[in-house]
């Protein structure tokens, strides 16, 4: 078999991608190798996100070139969101690239390989597929490798929030969410597979179901559909917006076992006056009564966030009710990032007046609040007993196993090997902990 080695940068949603290229390109004779040097061909799942996100992938073509210098046949192929957004620009910046596509041209992989292969020109293929989406990967046939105990299933593609400061609708193009059946249909084949825990993926997933589908179904049924398949044992998704956020979900979590006690929503900010400027179309007031609902419904229910810092436009005191926000919801986790332009959104056109060294020293003061916050959420299981699904082996040398407790903290659990096996579903004594993990020893 010929190799291919891929690279992955973003969220969940590139993630899923590659691992769906990974298997078509299998089908076509390729196996995923993990060293660059050995590939017949090497693609790189890209980002844009943030500025970060793009000058790392720029890098990484940097390294990549020699290999292509010395070797003519090797094909390098950009795939993604970068791939969308600056389509022939990156041909120009980087000559000795073979191929870019966009995020809706995953499926057609290998096609693209073929096409490099049979006329030797470079070329870019993007746009959105309206028609399409995400196809389910076969069925039946022989496969590179299982999903795992914990497993993604794509439920919707792209978004339509357009949040002034986000790239998302334009690489990802507008929402179009999967047919139920098709749904349903994944998730029995991947519990059949080994799967146990279920987590739902877009970047707006509760917006699921909300037009163009032949069989409407909401979000929340969709939840109660999958709750009912033999062998789903956990339920998540990711992520969600506080605006389509329904009261029938917050009943899901009451009334569903296995939809886990955990939710991400991003915040972004504390501000109103930002959030507004941001394009959130929700006030602080209303995302706080939302998590006190759910809370009341749920009381062990955890949170975790995402947060802007230097925004433009966000003064000291704006900056302070997010941290207060922060302390107030006191989230389990959080993805903190600093504002980074980015080219065609409206944010963008908003003098970027915040200096990057206070948006650093702010990016700073977030991160260390979450610290303190995590570490005293984590103490707080400390001598508890806490259920983890068992998702492999642990990197840590004392420990046998890795996983998730209901909450999302990772834990290293001590157990017997000959006794449990990745898949299990164990109690553990969590006896102390570090970072965002619980280590703690499994309960006969
Ligand atoms: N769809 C999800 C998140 C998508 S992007 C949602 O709406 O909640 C993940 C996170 O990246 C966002 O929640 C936001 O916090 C951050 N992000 C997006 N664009 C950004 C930008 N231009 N600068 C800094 N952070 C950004
Ligand atoms: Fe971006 Fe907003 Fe859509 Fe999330 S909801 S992907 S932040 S535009
Ligand atoms: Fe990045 Fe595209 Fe995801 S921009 S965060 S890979 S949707």
């Amino acid at each position: 078999m010929k190799q291919v080695y891929l690279d992955t940068f973003g969220c969940q949603m590139n993630v899923a991608d590659t691992d769906r290229m990974e298997l078509i390109l299998f089908h076509s004779g390729y196996q995923r190798t993990q060293a660059k040097e050995d590939a017949d061909l090497i693609l790189v799942n890209t980002c844009s996100i943030r500025e970060k996100a793009e000058q790392k992938t720029f890098s990484l073509f940097g390294g990549l070139k020699p290999l292509k210098m010395a070797n003519p046949d090797l094909i390098l192929g950009l795939t993604g969101c970068l791939g969308q957004q600056d389509g022939k620009k990156l041909l120009q910046r980087m000559p000795y690239l073979d191929f870019v596509i966009g995020p809706d041209q995953v499926e057609e992989i290998s096609q693209a390989v073929d096409r490099v292969q049979s006329t030797n020109k470079s070329f870019v293929w993007t746009g959105f597929d309206q028609e399409k989406t995400y196809s389910i990967p076969e069925l039946s046939g022989k496969k590179p490798r299982s999903p795992g105990p914990s497993a993604f299933v794509n439920i919707i593609k792209g978004c339509d929030k357009f949040c002034t400061f986000c790239i998302v609708p334009f690489t990802r193009g507008r929402e179009k969410s999967r047919e139920p059946e098709e749904l349903f249909n994944e998730v029995r084949h991947l519990v059949k597979q080994g799967a146990k825990e279920i987590i739902l993926l877009g970047q707006n997933v509760n917006s699921y179901g909300k037009r163009g589908l032949k069989n409407p179904m909401a979000f929340h049924e969709l939840l109660y559909g999958i709750a009912e398949i033999p062998g789903v044992q956990r339920l998540r998704f990711i992520t969600s917006h506080p605006n389509d956020f329904t009261r029938e979900t917050i009943r899901a979590y009451r009334d569903l076992d296995i939809l886990m006690n955990h939710l991400h929503l991003p915040v972004q900010s504390g501000n109103n006056q930002v959030l507004k400027a941001m394009r959130r179309d929700h006030t602080i007031e209303e995302y706080m009564g939302l998590l006190e609902e759910l809370k009341s419904e749920v009381p062990d229910i955890a949170f975790s966030t995402d947060v802007i810092v230097g925004f433009p436009g966000e003064t000291e005191e704006a900056f302070e009710d997010t941290l207060k926000i922060m302390a107030k919801v006191g989230y389990s986790s959080s993805y903190m990032f600093a504002y980074s332009p980015r080219p065609g959104t409206p944010a963008n056109e908003l003098p970027d007046s915040v200096p990057d060294e206070i948006k650093k020293c702010r990016l700073q003061k977030v991160i260390a609040l979450q610290h303190k916050q995590s570490g005293k959420l984590g103490q707080s299981f400390v001598e508890k007993n806490v259920e983890v699904l068992i998702e492999g082996k642990s990197s840590k040398p004392d420990f046998a196993f890795k996983g998730r407790n209901p909450q999302y903290w990772n834990v290293n659990l001590q157990a017997g090997e000959d006794i449990f096996k990745v898949g299990d579903t164990v109690n553990v004594l969590v006896e102390n902990v570090t970072g965002h993990s619980l280590n703690g020893k499994a309960i006969l």
